[in-house]
């Protein structure tokens, strides 16, 4: 395993293209979910200074249901639990989609962990065969419209790759 990202471009899709394989090298001979969701969120926080990365996992509730419970993060303290539907990451968990948010202050029902988070965007990771959401990564940007089709591309691609942890 590397001991240090390589970071040379400026540019947001070559960054991605950078560091992509980086994080896959990372990740690929290690079976713990854990330990490859900590370390893809501080990959991605070093490599774009994002104000916080981090995933929610579905997981059941004492009452017999589901719901979005803090995974592993690298940014400042976050809320634990969100319900289905609820704010940006229960939005996308009931959508099956990526959400880009360009200003949460517009999006009805966000839930605001820190007032210094001005857009997000939200990428559900899917189970291959069934389409079932296991997780969502979620970064935040302390500017507004961080988020765009680029970085919807990669972290799709990432996000697809991160469901292999789940197997
Ligand atoms: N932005 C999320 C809440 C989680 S924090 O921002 C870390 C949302 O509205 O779903």
């Amino acid at each position: 395993m590397a001991e240090q990202l390589i970071l040379t471009a400026t540019d947001k899709a070559e960054r991605y293209e950078e560091v992509l394989p980086q994080l896959f090298a990372v990740i690929e001979d290690e079976t713990d979910r854990t330990a490859n969701l900590a370390n893809t969120a501080a990959i991605l926080k070093e490599a774009f200074d994002f104000f916080w990365v981090g995933f929610y996992e579905v997981k059941p509730t004492a009452s017999g249901g589901t719901e979005l419970v803090l995974g592993p993060f690298q940014g400042p303290l976050a809320c634990t639990r969100i319900h289905r539907g609820r704010g940006v990451c229960g939005t996308a968990w009931v959508e099956r989609r990526t959400l880009v948010v360009p200003d949460v202050n517009q999006f009805r029902g966000h839930i605001a962990c820190s007032s210094l988070s001005r857009s997000e965007i939200v990428v559900p990771i899917t189970e291959p065969t069934s389409g079932e959401v296991l997780a969502v990564l979620d970064i935040d940007s302390r500017e507004l419209a961080t988020f765009d089709d680029t970085d919807r591309h990669y972290l799709e691609t990432l996000a697809a790759h991160l469901a292999a942890c789940w197997s």
